[in-house]
């Protein structure tokens, strides 16, 4: 059998296939739905420092190919998280990535503290890109100077793996990325949702009671393979791809394009258990190319285009 381990900056996956954030509750929620003993690791719903309600209804609405959230980052807080929600989920049997969120570097200093001294959690998943939170103008997410401050402060508060998760609604990704990299992060996620919206015609209101959405699902998987891409081509970081899996072949299109695993999201609401197919898949397929691990196929469709620096770091 081919070895699906995977490493993400210190962090030992049983294979690539992560449950992204906020499509999965706090993991309790899905554990007799999904076998989460198949799926590399979870990542809770992002936490804030207190409670939030989230954004006013509607909040969901579906649009060919995808689906438009405006969640608004609504949880339990970060008291309720430790208390409540972590010992609930320390017998889960994946690796659970805790997702945090601050209003600002301190903040998120402090959620990265607090979650990553604990036992149940094994690396923290700082999300500067969520797009239904109000901000200034120019959002934390576009800002590679405001970026390396948030990194920077959370990297000094945790021992713990540290995984940011990155925003496509950017000109430049790449610069991005690097202040991640250079503040000190261990691993990237390319990326949260796209920003998007719609009118109802009948009322001639937005569609969601927040106007802006995040668009997630399939319209998204070639808008965040071509950023993994790019950003495969630029960091030495391992590379999480996710926007629009829901097939073992769509993982590995971002594996080939130089990420190490993967996250699903949206695909999970139709089929809970896409996650453990697309495992199967993986293994299926490595079989029959009789690649060993996971290693020897990152990046492997640009090897001959141009130099993928994640795979030299690797190797
Ligand atoms: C309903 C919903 C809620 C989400 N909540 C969060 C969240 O709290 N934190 C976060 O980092 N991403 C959140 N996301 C984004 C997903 O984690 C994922 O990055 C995105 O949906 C793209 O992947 P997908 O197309 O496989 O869903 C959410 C997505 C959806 C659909």
């Amino acid at each position: 059998m081919p070895d699906l381990t995977t490493n993400i900056g210190g962090l030992t996956l049983r294979n690539p296939v992560i449950l992204a954030s906020g499509t999965v509750g706090y993991g309790t929620e899905y554990g007799s739905l999904i076998d989460l003993s198949l799926v590399g690791a979870i990542v809770t719903k992002t936490i804030t420092l207190n409670p939030r309600e989230g954004n006013r209804p509607p909040r969901l609405r579906e649009t060919p190919g995808g689906l438009l959230n405006s969640i608004g980052l609504e949880n339990v807080g970060l008291e309720k998280f430790l208390d409540e929600k972590l010992p609930m989920a320390a017998g889960l049997e994946t690796e659970l990535i805790a997702s945090i969120a601050g209003a600002d570097a301190a903040e998120f200093a402090d959620l990265a503290s607090a979650v990553g001294e604990r036992d149940e959690v094994s690396a923290v998943e700082i999300n500067i890109s969520c797009p239904n939170v109000k901000r200034a103008r120019r959002p934390l997410w576009a800002d590679p100077e405001g970026i390396g401050k948030v990194v920077r402060s959370a990297r000094a508060a945790t021992q713990s793996t540290l995984i940011v998760k990155l925003s496509p609604n950017v000109a430049d990704a790449q610069s991005v990325a690097e202040a991640a990299e250079e503040a000190g992060a261990d691993a990237l996620v390319v990326a949260n949702t796209l920003t998007g919206m719609r009118i109802d015609v009948d009322s001639m209101t937005p569609a969601l009671g927040n106007v802006f959405g995040g668009l997630s699902g399939r319209a998204l998987l070639p808008v965040n393979l071509a950023l993994t891409w790019k950003i495969a081509g630029s960091v030495r970081l391992p590379i999480i791809g996710g926007g629009g899996i829901a097939s073992a072949d769509d993982a590995l299109e971002y594996i080939l394009a130089g990420a190490t695993a993967v996250q699903v999201g949206t695909a999970l609401f139709k089929d809970p258990g896409v996650a453990a197919s697309i495992v199967h898949g993986l293994t299926e397929r490595m079989i029959r190319k009789e690649w060993r691990t996971t290693a020897e196929y990152v990046g492997l469709a640009r090897k001959e285009k141009e130099p993928c620096l994640a795979i030299k770091a690797d190797s």
